[in-house]
């Protein structure tokens, strides 16, 4: 950490440096961001940055047009200062990796971390500079479109891959990406899983469950932050001072710029809480924004309001002084000789989105081992309107993937089973309602021996502004599984979607299900190897898989109630008598008309061979406090296999109630037949802190611990910490 601080030291003070070089009007447009001109540098943009009037652009990707851009900032503008180019590789740029909540779902930061190494070497090879991720909203409501970009709805798992990202953008060397935590804080939280509605968050659960992963990301040394659009409890985050100065940087200490959402300062009019964009102006420049994301508003006011006295001279130069340091940092004015091409993915690449692309799927169901299946023993018919999308199988937020490098399950399949494989996409999208090729589908399922269905999401009912009120699924998939379903034949289906959905119905009839998100380019290969053993299955839901849409917001880390459901005082709407009095039924927390219990719980995931825990005890206490604990893990079944083993602690009894239970730690192990490992964990007092209203912390007692490889694990032992 020496050395890096005595970089970001000489970084600071070159900023200082130049700062004092600089006019008020030049300070400013290092505040501004444009949208490129798609590939070209029209005379407009040429001027504006050759006067120093931009100091980043977003949405161009073109090699010869930033090229050009960066030049013109180098050569002609009166400080020579290089402009930040900014895209959105979320998941990906030319080579397509899982969306985020697919690769969360491989529980492996290391992965991660190597997608982010792989994307941000692609996207700097063509001049882009800076990402617009990792995107950290803990994400508890699968209405919302963009869970789709998250790491799903627990702290610690956002956290671990937030950082994973952070650290494969920004440890590339000169292939690197300056990263962006967003959306800071509370998005996911929006009502009614609506993009962009309110967010209502109750101070604890700010800090217990909101905050956390973007501490994590400074402490990573993120180089940048975004706002979320939403108003968090009525102030608007781009105009939050208590946030962005009194959090960010002064308590956690954050040392990056940051970047406005998508004209989210000119929105503080719209949210009503300026008057008009030069109010909003002054909001977000004394909040501490350092950049405008193309609202317009810095550009047309601040010199104004500083010249006017509104702005102090010293707030601007702070800021400024911030994205000097962070364009340095980056080693932006060393690249003068830098040359930018056009990316092609590479076979190293590629092979990582493939890694990525298996780790993420989840099987939940394997009805007589009917899965992994026997290459060549078999005759496949491969059915519904997901089988064969290049395009749709690479998810939101793709913007730069090369669709032609895009591997559908058909094409991967089509490799091994020839002209063997019966196909029919059967409905035209997801959202077709016909059912007048279902007949033609069931014939050829007859004809075969198994059926693998693909149905879910294509990419566009997810991510940002693609929220659903009803998640079941759409059109008339699940008629056609059912369809498929009553010849006989056993039915393997594969949900490709960006978001849980609701699908009880399909679970039931299902003889294997397969829950794969959207995976990328590789997602075909990834499917097939999954699909015939040739990789094991190994993903972990990241996210609660619910019954019913009503549940929502259904999360394994909920609170406990002072009266919880049990299975002695649920009653179904069904068995309810008539004329039932008042008090004969209810009276705990569940709902009359769907089982209590999730689909299928966050952290579940089968194998296609089978893990048991034992041996969970305590080994000693450890220095300073905290527990160490140790459990053995055996693999009991034919294959050998990778488990996630996953250590849940509730505290039992606190100054604020506490979930019923949070993930603490995980570790992949990996193991063949037979073999058996004793895993060890570590539990420090820092661990089992939490948030009390007031402030962070440890509060000794009695703890429960489980192990096991889910959110419903069953093995536990109680401690005492002290
Ligand atoms: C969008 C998103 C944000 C993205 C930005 C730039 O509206 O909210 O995540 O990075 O604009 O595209």
């Amino acid at each position: 950490m020496a050395e890096a601080a005595t970089f970001s030291a000489r970084a600071r003070s070159r900023a200082e440096k130049l700062l004092g070089e600089m006019t008020l009007a030049q300070k400013i447009g290092q505040m501004v961001q444009i949208e490129g001109a798609d590939g070209q540098v029209p005379l407009a943009l040429r001027q504006q940055v050759a006067s120093g009037a931009i100091g980043s652009v977003i949405n161009e990707v073109d090699p010869a047009a930033i090229a050009e851009l960066q030049r013109i900032a180098r050569e002609e503008s009166p400080n020579g200062i290089p402009l930040l180019i900014g895209r959105d590789v979320i998941h990906g740029f030319k080579t397509v990796f899982p969306i985020p909540l697919g690769m969360a779902a491989s529980w492996n930061p290391e992965l991660v971390e190597e997608a982010a190494r792989v994307s941000a070497a692609e996207a700097a090879e063509q001049g882009v500079n800076w990402t617009f991720s990792p995107m950290l909203d803990v994400s508890r409501d699968p209405r919302w479109g963009r869970i789709a970009e998250s790491f799903g709805e627990d702290p610690l798992l956002t956290a671990e891959f937030g950082t994973a990202m952070v650290r494969g953008y920004q440890n590339g060397g000169d292939r690197q990406l300056i990263s962006c935590l967003k959306h800071f804080v509370g998005y996911g939280a929006c009502e009614a899983g609506k993009d962009y509605a309110s967010t209502n968050i109750p101070d604890t659960e700010l800090h217990n469950v909101y905050l956390p992963p973007f501490l994590a990301g400074v402490r990573a040394g993120a180089q940048s932050l975004m706002p979320s659009f939403s108003d968090l409890n009525g102030s608007p985050p781009s105009g939050n001072r208590w946030l962005l100065r009194d959090i960010l940087r002064e308590r956690w200490g954050f040392e990056g710029f940051v970047i406005s959402d998508w004209a989210s300062i000119a929105q503080l009019v719209v949210h009503g809480v300026a008057a008009d964009d030069e109010d909003a102006a002054r909001q977000s420049v004394v909040a501490g924004v350092n950049m405008d994301m193309v609202s317009g508003a810095y550009a047309g006011h601040l010199e104004l309001l500083v010249k006017a006295d509104v702005v102090p001279v010293p707030v601007v130069d702070e800021l400024v002084c911030e994205l000097l340091t962070a364009k340095y940092a980056a080693g932006l004015f060393d690249q003068a000789k830098r040359r930018y091409s056009f990316c092609t993915p590479t076979a190293e690449a590629e092979d990582a989105a493939l890694r990525a692309a298996q780790e993420s799927i989840v099987l939940l169901k394997n009805s007589d081992g009917l899965l992994p299946l026997a290459e060549g023993a078999s005759s496949l018919c491969l059915l519904g309107p997901l089988a064969d999308q290049p395009d749709e199988q690479l998810g939101t937020w793709v913007f730069d993937g090369d669709v032609s490098r895009s591997v559908s399950l058909k094409q991967a399949l089509e490799r091994t089973e020839g002209n063997q494989l019966q196909y029919d996409a059967v409905l035209a999208t997801s959202r077709d309602r016909s059912h007048s090729s279902f007949a033609q589908a069931c014939q050829r399922a007859e004809a075969s021996d198994v059926t693998v269905l693909t149905l879910g999401e294509e990419a566009i009912l997810s991510g940002e502004a693609h929220c659903r009120a009803d998640i079941s699924l759409p059109g008339s998939q699940l008629a056609l599984a059912q369809s498929l379903k009553a010849t006989g034949k056993p039915l393997i289906v594969v949900v490709m979607a960006g978001r849980p959905l609701a699908i009880p119905e399909l679970a039931e009839l299902a003889d294997a299900l397969l829950y794969v998100w959207h995976p990328g380019s590789m997602a075909g290969p990834a499917i097939a190897d999954v699909l015939f053993g040739r990789v094991e299955a190994t993903g972990r839901l990241p996210v609660t898989l619910p019954r019913s849409v009503g549940q929502v917001p259904i999360y394994y880390a909920h609170g406990k109630t002072g009266k919880p459901a049990t299975p002695e005082t649920i009653v179904h709407i069904d068995d309810i008598d008539a004329k039932a009095p008042q008090t004969s039924v209810g009276n705990t927390s569940f709902h009359l008309d769907v089982d209590p219990s999730p689909l299928y719980p966050f952290g579940f995931g089968l194998s296609y061979t089978k893990f048991e825990f034992s041996d969970f005890q305590e080994v000693r206490a450890t220095p300073l406090g905290g527990v160490e604990l140790s459990a053995l893990v055996r693999n009991i079944g034919d294959r050998p296999g990778r488990e996630v083993v996953q250590l849940y602690v509730r505290d039992k009894v606190a100054s604020v109630t506490r979930p019923v239970r949070e993930l603490k730690a995980w570790q992949l192990v990996t193991l063949e037949a037979g073999a058996s490992e004793q895993i060890r964990f570590r539990l420090s007092r820092d661990d089992l802190s939490f948030y009390n209203g007031r402030e962070t912390v440890f509060e000794p007692g009695g703890f429960t611990a489980w192990v096991g490889n889910s959110s419903d694990a069953d093995l536990s032992i109680e401690l005492d910490v002290r």
